[in-house]
């Protein structure tokens, strides 16, 4: 399918999918430092214990909703026997890649182009923005098991939207966000869901196909108290409120410079309340069934 785009307040959109953020050049700045401060919180790329497979021959991976591929890059060109395949409905992909990372435009919502069981590794991170419930349960959890080799490793990474710990305008710019999502033109976009995270385990558990499922759980105090890690995940949020004024504003119905305005109290009050943003890691082994 192609996609279509606008241009509101110099930043690009697509329209065609319930996907919220922009794709542009400061959406791949922004998403590039998300996948640093990842990476700095968990210690690690992936919580699947993957790596000696990686460092193997024959390996292949797939990276789901890849964006602007700074996850799979990065571990392309630290694996470089393992072949890397990502997918995205929105074109960010890199100009240039490494020569064993390959990008492939497509919606995840439909079934996937690739058999059954054919990658070691299937990663999929931060697309709570554009998926309902039901289709996380009735498709995307099983597409991607199904793609899952017999004792390979199939990964979620997904934060929710909200914030514990919050002050009065911190509350008041989540609840615009979830009421953002059921106002967008799509009617799909009603019941997105931005708590994935707490239901990825028991969907896993009930596809019967995997095991050893491990849930983890990050809270970051946001800002410097929790260092550079901390910095990170202040400065990423800032730049996803930034992307999302137009839409935000509108269906706060206050002005530009009125939503700046929270912004910034949002900032000083994230230093008052310590407030915390949770990320969820959930991997699982898919089972090998004899034949
Ligand atoms: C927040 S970005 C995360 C990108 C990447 N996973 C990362 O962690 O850097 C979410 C991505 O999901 C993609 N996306 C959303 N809905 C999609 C769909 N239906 N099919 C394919 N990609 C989709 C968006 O285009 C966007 O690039």
């Amino acid at each position: 399918m192609s996609i279509q785009f606008e241009y509101i307040d110099g930043r690009r959109y697509q329209t065609s999918m319930p996907y919220f953020a922009p794709v542009d050049e400061t959406e791949i700045i922004r998403l590039d430092l998300e996948d640093t401060m990842l990476r700095l919180w968990w210690g690690n790329s992936f919580g699947s214990p993957m790596a000696e497979r990686l460092n193997g021959e024959g390996t292949k991976v797939l990276d789901v909703g890849c964006g602007a591929g700074s996850w799979m890059c990065d571990l392309a060109i630290r694996y470089p026997r393992t072949l890397f395949v990502g997918l995205d409905i929105a074109p960010m992909f890199p100009g240039e890649n490494p020569p064993n990372a390959a990008f492939l435009e497509c919606n995840i919502l439909e079934k996937l182009p690739f058999p059954d069981n054919t990658f070691d590794f299937v990663h999929q991170r931060m697309l709570s923005g554009g998926i309902t419930q039901k289709q996380w349960e009735n498709h995307i959890i099983k597409e991607l098991v199904r793609m899952t080799k017999p004792t390979g490793y199939v990964e979620f990474v997904e934060a929710d939207s909200a914030f514990y710990s919050s002050g009065k305008v911190t509350r008041r710019i989540s609840n615009a966000c979830k009421y953002y999502n059921s106002l967008k033109r799509h009617a799909e976009s009603k019941g997105q869901c931005g708590f994935i995270g707490t239901h990825i385990k028991g969907i896993l558990e009930n596809t019967q196909q995997v095991t050893n499922i491990t849930h983890d759980v990050k809270d970051i105090v946001l800002g410097n108290r929790a260092g550079k890690s901390g910095e990170m995940a202040l400065q990423n949020i800032l730049e996803m409120l930034k992307s999302l004024r137009p839409a935000l504003s509108k269906s706060m119905e206050i002005t530009n410079n009125h939503f700046d305005a929270l912004v910034e109290t949002f900032m000083r009050e994230t230093s008052v309340y310590e407030t915390i943003w949770r990320v969820h890691r959930v991997y699982a082994c898919k089972i090998d069934t004899p034949v």
